[in-house]
């Protein structure tokens, strides 16, 4: 399925990757993978599992995905109360070394031809320490809790310092083998303002496009910018995208559809595999299955499988209500 492509001439490895494989019926919906999924139906896949666990499962059962886009929990920002949870590891070194390793996981389950979208954000360091006020449920929250309270190492986690994350991860990823395509900015129209008053606010994060080999499916059409002359130029790497505010039943940290668009809709193939190897309240996998492609999503939370399981029913009985409609 996933076949190596190295030796070939130019031509025709730019040629097969426009016109990708995609993985068949008899894997996507074996008895194996059946049993080991939370939810399963002829087009979606929902694992509870720690995200590590889940990706040698699917390396296994030999399931190869097209396309992988997700938002993995940002640094020092959300306790998910899961003890395999990542995101509050003592030093930011720590959570970029985790995050290499599972992105490099998933490499091993992405087509040669495939693209890994990663939407980060970053973090300041505090070093405040306890709050001040000695009231128990802030305290609770934050001292102890969040890494960037702490002292520091007195180098780079000092007091106001901004981390970098998302650049650190990128060129931990680069020295990993992967290729940065880009490195697209998610301006936030309406974003929350930080209490500051001696720096910018911040209203943006990124989203990296990464991909395994030179030559990867990428359709600009569905999301180009057409001419006068009648031809399409490709996005721009800069996405004005208002952030969504409340929570979907108990998940506060989703993102936007509008946010997974780009990276669906221009490297999906038809009838292709789209996996959120930090699903959450299942954003990614929505708007796969709604635009025809199949979907993989994987969280440690079994509240949050219960909400996507929920949320991709829903989908799925207003469509066949909508189709008896017609
Ligand atoms: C930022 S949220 C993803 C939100 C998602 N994009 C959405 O739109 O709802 C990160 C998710 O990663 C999950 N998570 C954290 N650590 C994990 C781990 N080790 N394995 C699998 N999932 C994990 C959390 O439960 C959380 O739902």
């Amino acid at each position: 399925m996933n076949v190596k492509t190295e030796n070939k001439p130019p031509k025709t490895k730019a040629n097969e990757a426009m016109h990708p494989q995609v993985i068949g019926e008899e894997i996507f919906a074996s008895d194996e993978i059946k049993k080991r999924a939370y939810y399963a139906d002829d087009t979606t896949l929902i694992f509870h599992m720690e995200v590590r666990e889940a990706l040698h499962f699917l390396k296994e059962q030999n399931l190869y995905v097209n396309c992988i886009v997700t938002s993995p929990p940002f640094y020092g920002q959300r306790d998910y109360e899961e003890e395999r949870q990542i995101g509050l590891e003592e030093h930011p070194k720590n959570f970029i070394e985790i995050l290499t390793i599972i992105f490099g996981l998933c490499r091993s389950v992405l087509a040669d031809n495939g693209s890994l979208w990663v939407n980060v954000g970053d973090t300041y360091w505090s070093g405040k320490g306890q709050h001040r006020s000695g009231e128990a449920k802030q305290n609770a929250r934050r001292f102890g809790l969040r890494p960037q309270d702490r002292k520091g190492d007195g180098k780079w986690c000092v007091p106001k310092q901004l981390l970098l994350i998302p650049h650190r991860l990128a060129i931990s990823m680069q020295d990993d083998g992967w290729l940065v395509r880009n490195d697209n900015v998610w301006k936030k129209p309406n974003p929350i303002p930080d209490q500051v008053r001696d720096r910018c606010s911040v209203s943006h994060e990124y989203v990296f496009h990464f991909v395994k080999e030179r030559w990867y499916y990428f359709d600009k059409n569905p999301v180009g910018r057409p001419t006068e002359s009648g031809s399409i130029l490709p996005p721009q790497d800069t996405w004005e995208v208002p952030t969504v505010k409340g929570k979907r039943n108990g998940h506060s940290a989703r993102f936007s559809e509008e946010l997974v668009r780009i990276p669906i809709l221009t490297t999906t193939p038809p009838r292709g595999i789209v996996l959120d190897p930090f699903a959450g309240s299942g954003t990614s996998l929505l708007f796969a299955r709604k635009h025809g492609f199949r979907c993989i999503g994987i969280d440690v939370k079994e509240e949050f499988c219960e909400l996507m399981k929920n949320s991709l029913m829903e989908m799925a009985d207003e469509e066949e209500r909508e189709s008896q409609s017609e």
